[in-house]
This record gives C-alpha cells, structure tokens and sequence, in this order.
C-alpha cells in the first residue's frame, strides 16, 4: 500500500487498523482462497444443492444446501432461495439451519441472538423486490437447474447443484458467475471444545495437531489491546463473484483510489489488500488506499463495451472485497486480444448470505434497478446545494453574524453557515454554550432575513454527566447501546465519557424525534437544519476507533453484524425528527452524515470527512465524488479547502474551482487551522474564489434539474465518462473530468499545483464550445483537447445538443434567487439541434408530490425552438397552489444560443405563448475568431411555467 501523506505530512496511523491478516475471518478466506487455488483443478466446494429439496413457486426456488464438514462426510444445512423480481433482479440468499433454529449455545453466558442477522434488508430495500410470477423453469436435470425471467426472459439463472453455483446470463451469455472459483464459503456453528494442554512430559499427538484445523482465529480475537469475545464463534460469509470478459469494476465506496478499481492481490500498481468495508473514523486517511473509510456501499457494477452488471451484497457485517483480474487463455495464433475476467471474493464477518444481481445492460439500468432497491436519493432543500461555508468553529453567534454580514459586503453568495462541536455547551447536544450563544434566536433570524440557514452539529454520542436530561433519559428509558455483559455500554468520545443511542431501537427513535422539537430545542429556528458526525460509531477508546463487536443492539443482535448500517440509523431518527419539528409543518430536511450505507441517500447528503489541505487530497476527491454517484449515493462533496492544515491561496482558489462542480459544496476546516473565508484570501483570490461560487450560483437551476433526476432514476448528479458513453473504452478509467446531470456542461477542474492548462478527453463526434467564450473547440472524438486555465479559469465545455437552465444574476443565496427569471443557453449540436429541461419545485415542502413543480422540455430543431410540458401534463388541470400561483410571474428572460444557425442571424424572432405572439429582438453575432455565431434573444417575457415557439422557418 502506498503512502501519499499529504503537504502537511500526515499520514494515517495505519497500525491502528487491521489488514486483512489481523481480521481472522479475513485471513482464513483468504486462506481459503489460496488453498483452492493451489489445488486448481483437484479442488471442489464442499457445498451441494439437495435435488430433492428444491422446489419453485411464483418467482422463488428454494432448496438446501448440504456442506461436507469433515473427511467422514458430516454436512451441515444451509437453506436457499434465489428469487426473481420484476424489476430485474435476482436475490440468492442462504441461511444457516442450525443457527436460524437456535439450536446453537454461545459462549460467556452472552445474551446476543443465536440467529444469522437478517434484517439489514429492513433498513435498506425500499423497492423493486415483487417477485416475477413469469420467471420459469426451462430446464432442470440432476445436475442443474435452468431459470429465464426478467425483461422479455432474456435473463437465464443456471443454478448447479454440485457443487451449488449459479451463472447469470443475459441473452445467452455469462455475465456473473457465483461460486466459480469455489470460494463459497459459510462458517457453520460449532460448539468451543477447549484442548486440554498436553501435560507435562507428554508430547502433542503430532498427527492430531496436523489434521485439526487452525482454530487461532476462531473465539476471542485481541487487536491493538481490545478482545472480541466473539460469543457465536466463527460465522463468516464468503463467496466469488466472476464478471467474465470484463475488465473494469466500480464502485464499493468509500475509498480513496481510482474510480475504476484496482486489483488487490499484489503485482505491480496493485494493492496488497482487499478493500475493506468497515465504517471508521481513520483519522488522517491515507490517499490511494483500499482502507475502510466512514461509510460503505456494497454495490459494485462491471462494465466493458455494450454491457454493465452490478451486485448488490447486502451485508451490514465487516466487509473485505478481493479483485483480481484474469486474462483469458486464448489460442496463440489468434489475433483476437484476450478477453479479461475480473473475479471478485467478498467476505463478511457474519450474517446470511445476501446478494442481489443486477443484469444492466446500461450503466443507467444498473442505477435505476439500485435505486428502486435502495431508493433514490431525496429532493433536496434549495439552499443545500448552494455554496456552504462551515469551519470548526465559528466561535460565537456575533461570529456567525458577522460572516454573515462579510459575505455580503463582498458580494460572495452563500446559503447555510454552520456550527461544529464547540456552540454547544460542554459537547451536550440540543444545549447552546450560554456565553459565546447566549443569542441564537437573533443569530437564526439575521440568517433568515437574508435567505440563508443554519446547520448544528448532533452527534450519537450523549455526555455521561448530572443534570443532563438527555443523559438521564437515555439511561433511564434504556434506549443506549449495551455492552456484551449486557448494562449500558459506555466509550470516549469529544464529550468525554459517553453513551451512544440505539437508533435501531424504535423506542429510541421516538424518543430521539421529541429532541428537535422546536419547544425542546431551543434556539432552533426553521432554518436549522443538522449535521450528524461520528456516526461511524467513532468511540476514541474502541477497537478500532469504534464500537466493540461484542457490544448489543435492540433485539440483542451484536454490533459486529449491523455496525456498517449505524450511521444510516442514526441519520434516519435524526430525519424522522426533522420531519416531527412542529405539527403541520412539513418540510424537506437536510442532513449531512459521515457515516453512510446503502439507502442513506434517502436521508441526505455525504461528505467525504476529515481530508487534508494538500494538492493530492484535491486531485483525490473528484474519484470519489463521481463514485458515490454512481453507487446511488450522488449528493456527495469533500471538505472545500482540506479539513486538516492550511492551504496556500493557490490550493483554496482551486479547490473552489471544483468544489463548485461537487454535488455537496461546502467549505470546512480544522479548528487549528486559521480562519479562510473567502472574503480574507486577498483580491486577486477572493475574486477567483467568489467567481467559482457565482459560477454555482448562475447554474443553480442546472443543477437542481440534476437532482431530480437523481431523485427519479438514481442518474447519478455529476457523471464520469464510463456512465455517458458506455462504448467508448478509452473513457472507462477516466476519473478526473465530469459532465452536470444531462446538461452537457464537461467540467474538468484543475487540481494540480502550477498547472496552467489541461487536456480534456472527449468522448465523442458532437462539436464542444468553451462555456465562457464560446470559442467552437477542435475536437476529435476519443483525442484529448488541451485548454488553458490560467488560476482564474476553469475548464469548462459545453457539448452540443444541449439546453440548460441558468439565472444570470447570482444574489446572496438560493431563497433570493428563487423567483428571478430564467436564461436558457441553447448549445447546439452538429445538426443544429437541442434539447434540455427544467425542473423546478419550491425547494422546501413536499408540495412536489402533489403536482407542485414546473417540468419543461426544451427543444431546439431547424425550424423552431420551443418550450413544451415535460410529462405532458395538462397545465390547466393541475391545482394551482401558492408556489406555483407565484411562478406565473416567473418569464425566460433571455435565450443564449450557442452555434446559432444561420436562421437566428435577423433582428427579430416571434414567440407565441399563451395564445398571443410578439417580436423579441435578436442580436447575432456571427462566427469571428474561432469562437461560435451565438445570437441573445431577449427579453423573451414567455412565462417559465407556459409553452411557447419560436419559429424559425
Ligand atoms: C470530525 C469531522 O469529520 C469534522 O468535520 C468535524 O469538524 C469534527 N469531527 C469536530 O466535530
């Protein structure tokens, strides 16, 4: 593993946590994995499907599968299912028999459930699971069975029985293979025999020692000075999953590291680890590592020309994920080019085996199909995808003010200022530190008066102290995480001694909800909205930095089997309680969380945590940005400006030239580092800086369209080339460029010290204007573009074909903007076409669900250019609530069209709308110097929310 300790540096204290060597259930499937191997062909999985048993109604096949335990052919039971939904997918899961009966005893006199965790599917699947009564059986023999379902049936499962394996095949083809490699394997129960020492003077029966199993790994495990007692014993689940004629594989966030990820078996430029999911708070993270970060995503999609799979492993357990890429063995004298499979091994410390396959075959499918699983990723508050400024800590509420006012004074818009750990008094949650925030109300209203809000800190860990009523009522309802002894587990956390609340407890998230109560509360305003950190858990004196294993739930499942899903439930009670705050009152939340899993994209947005101040942690970010988005957790941004140290000017200004393309733009920074608002970096950066900002501002309606459209099939908001042109090869690796939602805006920040120009890969034939000159690029398809991009200049295209959204004058914040006029950029195509669109809601209320959103279809052809209802809805029909009573007086103000054809080069268009028709005047400016003709139409004074064409011809 490399290091890449940033400028200041830092580097993790990698020590502190596990390879995969020091995690025994990693280290006997790797084992594992290595004795198959060696063996090749003479070995054979010890797992086999019963022929008998196995049965198929309505979409579901169940069976059991026996596994040979021992050379004189002990089996145990695992009972199967593998169902087929209408969605698409596939789900094989298989349990344990004697577990799941309980008929197992546990170890320390431990209270913790005998079962295999089940439930993670409770917290994560929102979708897509009715079961597809038109999957059959097409053949079935002693051998194997043969299932078609999904689209057309053109998906085909091959489930063999011996030893038990399953191939995916769509149209025919393999496209997912599980247990390929034998891998497949799920450590049954067994009772703790203690091995009497041999007594003294008696030699060990050296036969016996060879032929028994290494149980090292097996009970109590010890790491960095804390034991496991691992009450249920060894109960790990591991299986392979092949990709065949693959080569590229994404996502299983969060990682630093390319986006198309890399092998981990060793070799040159591989990793000697396997990706690791384990949520943590790794202080000082290291860059180009498979390490665990704060949340993960067990989504992973495989992509090669023309076809995109994914898995989904649904498993809340410690997590490991091996990937080694094979090379095809072809005939010599062929001149075809050996095909790549990449083969993965995914290994979880505990739980059933749960796994959803995913047949594409676009990387779009794979994202919709996630996204009805898991669900999409909510609709935002406006003001949170505007520009947020944060630091560790603003240190009083005449701080927060006079940011506030300083914002202004410099013209430099912003929407939400934070407040970390230090407004609270002595790090109690829901209690303001009464010298420094004796006024918070006044603090809240003179954000409000400017259209900007508020975020606070709440973390899951509740100081240990009298007279706190949280602390006592956490204690005294017993809504707290327990320790393995069963009695209210107590760790260090920021507030010294500590407990944590039990958000798995429903009892707890009631109880969690009253708390944000604006008469609980106090001080909180409706422009407060909350930030939960540390949800990993972060617990400083745990193993790991976190939570022991052994630790107890609601229901008594033990940390070890949910600890991945944590921070979801955290941030989820903490939702609940933002949708609670007053009766009558519903509004989005918005809520920022560290810690994440599948699903979490329901709940709010992401950060990628505690980065640095360093050139590489810039460059790192947009990898991991654009992964989140498409492992269908899109609303995602790093630390503008690095968490830890401080960045030269140069750094900051370029880092909020990308920040500005982050889903999630919010500066941050550690509080020993010096303060770096905007407004303080100097004129020549401040106004670069503010110009990044302003750019977010301008685009805002771009980029709010973009969030629907995560919110209405999982597209991810920022996209990577693989995932807009899913045939172009070259572009399959390429992590370091971007193209905003479907607007055709490739953004390309520069993240590198001293570097005055970058080269643009281009993924296809369309022609390319430059965004702030209109300069007509000479582009090839699949060549690199090189621009220039002085500190002042971000590189930034426009493709042809497309029509977005823009408001032209940036104002303080979001709420002040939102009922401006609109400009449209029409950027056309080749073939003098485009088209583009604009959603619009009121950014606040769940009105939208109800109809209360504007959804335009732009269109631009030869011979008009016109605004038409997206969904086809009848305007006329629809209730016309406050909102949208105010839009009415919301017009296009002016139309840019790029690459103007020669049919706009006159003084005047007519628009009709509304039944009338009127001259609006043209200003063309023809071709000259190798920017683009573009004529400005305006003022066009068509109602945003009314169809209207201008025609042409
Ligand atoms: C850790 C978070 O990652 C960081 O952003 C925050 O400033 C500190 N906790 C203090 O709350």
């Amino acid at each position: 593993m490399g290091h890449f300790p940033g400028a200041s540096g830092l580097a993790v204290k990698e020590h502190d946590f596990k390879k995969c060597h020091q995690s025994g259930f990693c280290k006997r499937n790797r084992e594992y994995a290595d004795n198959a191997a060696a063996q090749k062909s003479t070995w054979s999985s010890p797992y086999n499907v019963i022929h008998d048993s196995i049965s198929f109604n309505d979409g579901q096949l169940q069976a059991v599968i026996l596994k040979t335990i021992n050379s004189e052919g002990a089996t145990e039971r695992f009972p199967l299912t593998v169902t087929f939904h209408k969605s698409g997918t596939a789900r094989v899961t298989v349990d344990e028999e004697k577990r799941q009966k309980k008929e197992i005893t546990l170890r320390h006199d431990s209270q913790a459930r005998k079962e295999r965790y089940n439930e993670a599917e409770k917290w994560v699947v929102v979708g897509g699971v009715d079961k597809d009564e038109n999957a059959k059986i097409s053949h079935q023999d002693k051998d194997q069975v043969n299932i078609n379902y999904g689209p057309d049936s053109k998906f085909e499962a091959v489930i063999r029985l011996s030893p038990f394996e399953v191939d995916f095949r769509r149209d025919g083809d393999s496209h997912v293979k599980f247990n390929d490699n034998g891998l497949f394997n799920m450590e049954h129960w067994r009772p703790h025999v203690e091995n009497p020492a041999p007594k003294e003077g008696e030699e060990a029966n050296q036969v016996e020692v060879a032929q028994k199993e290494d149980e090292s790994t097996w009970w109590d495990e010890s790491f960095g000075g804390n034991t496991d007692s691992k009450p249920r014993g060894p109960e790990s689940v591991a299986l392979d999953i092949s990709f065949p004629g693959y080569e590229h594989v994404y996502g299983i966030p969060e990682h630093t590291g390319p986006m198309s990820l890399k092998q981990t078996r060793g070799g040159d430029g591989n990793f000697e680890e396997p990706y690791r999911l384990y949520n943590s708070d790794v202080f000082e993270y290291i860059l180009d590592s498979p390490m665990t970060l704060y949340g993960s995503i067990p989504f992973m999609q495989a992509h090669r020309k023309g076809s995109s799979v994914g898995v989904f492993w649904l498993n809340a357990a410690e997590t490991w994920v091996d990937i080694v890429k094979a090379k095809d063995s072809i005939n010599p004298l062929s001149l075809s080019t050996p095909k790549t499979t990449t083969k993965t091994h995914w290994i979880s410390e505990s739980g059933i085996l749960d796994v959803f396959v995913l047949l594409g075959p676009t990387p779009r499918d794979l994202t919709s199909t996630y996204g009805e699983l898991t669900g999409y990723s909510a609709m935002p508050q406006e003001l949170a995808i505007g520009y947020h400024q944060c630091r560790w800590n603003y240190i009083s509420d005449d701080d927060v003010k006079d940011v506030d006012r300083k914002m202004d004074r410099f013209k430099i818009p912003y929407d939400v200022i934070w407040l970390d750990l230090e407004y609270t008094d002595d790090r109690k949650y829901f209690t303001w530190e009464p010298h420094s925030f004796a006024d918070p109300i006044g603090m809240g209203k003179q954000l409000q008066e400017h259209g900007r809000g508020l975020v606070l800190l709440i973390d899951p860990h509740i100081k240990k102290v009298d007279g706190y009523s949280q602390s006592s009522e956490l204690v005294s309802k017993d809504l707290a995480v327990h320790n393995k002894d069963n009695n209210i587990y107590d760790g260090w956390c920021w507030p010294g001694n500590s407990n944590w609340i039990d958000c798995f407890n429903p009892k707890a998230i009631e109880w969690w909800k009253g708390l944000f109560k604006y008469d609980a509360f106090k001080g909180t305003l409706e422009n407060t909205f909350i930030w939960n950190d540390m949800s990993e858990p972060s617990v400083f004196n745990g193993p790991e930095t976190t939570m022991p294993k052994d630790n107890i739930h609601y229901e008594n499942w033990e940390h070890r089997d949910v600890h991945n899903l944590n921070g979801l439930t955290f941030q989820n009670a903490t939702f609940q309680g933002m949708v609670t705050r007053k009766k009558g009152e519903l509004r989005r939340p918005f809520i920022l969380t560290r810690s994440f899993y599948a699903g979490s994209q329901r709940l709010g947005a992401m950060w990628t945590g505690d980065n640095q101040a360093a050139w590489d942690h810039l460059e790192a970010s947009i990898p991991m940005v654009l992964n989140q988005g498409i492992s269908g957790f899109p609303f995602a941004g790093a630390d503008v400006g690095g968490f830890f140290g401080n960045p030269e000017k140069d750094l900051l200004v370029r880092w909020y030239q990308t920040g500005a393309f982050y889903p999630f733009f919010r500066a941050h920074a550690h509080i020993d580092s010096r303060r770096r608002e905007p407004y303080l970096l100097g004129e020549e950066h401040t106004a670069i800086a503010t110009a990044a900002i302003r750019l977010r501002y301008t685009l805002l309606p771009a980029w709010y369209t973009a969030f629907y459209e995560a919110n209405k099939d999982g597209s991810p908001i920022v996209r990577p080339m693989y995932w807009t042109h899913p045939s172009e090869e070259a572009g399959f690796a390429i992590d370091d460029q971007l193209f905003v939602g479907s607007t055709g805006l490739l953004a390309k920040p520069i993240t590198k010290q001293d570097q005055f120009s970058t080269d643009i890969w281009i993924p296809d034939d369309e022609v390319y204007y430059d965004y702030f000159t209109y300069e007509t690029k000479k582009t090839q398809k699949g060549k690199h573009l090189t621009v220039s991009a002085s500190l002042s200049q971000i590189p930034l295209l426009m493709r042809g074909g497309h029509i977005f959204p823009r408001r032209d004058i940036p104002r303080r914040s979001a709420a002040t903007m939102k009922f401006d006029d609109y400009t449209l950029v029409v950027s056309t195509s080749k073939a003098g076409t485009a088209e583009g669109e604009l959603y619009v809601d009121d950014g606040d209320s769940f009105d939208f669900e109800h109809g209360q959103y504007i959804h335009r279809r732009f269109s631009l052809d030869q011979s008009a250019l016109r605004s038409t209802e997206a969904e086809g809805r009848d305007a006329a029909s629809l209730k016309q609530g406050k909102w949208l009573q105010v839009m009415k007086e919301v017009y296009v103000d002016k139309i840019i069209v790029v690459g103007a054809p020669a049919a706009w080069s006159r003084e005047e268009v007519q628009i009709t709308s509304e039944g009338r028709s009127w001259p609006v005047k043209v200003q063309y400016h023809p071709a000259a110097n190798g920017k683009a003709a573009f004529a400005v139409v305006g003022r066009v004074g068509a109602r945003i929310g009314e169809d209207w064409s201008i025609e042409l011809a």
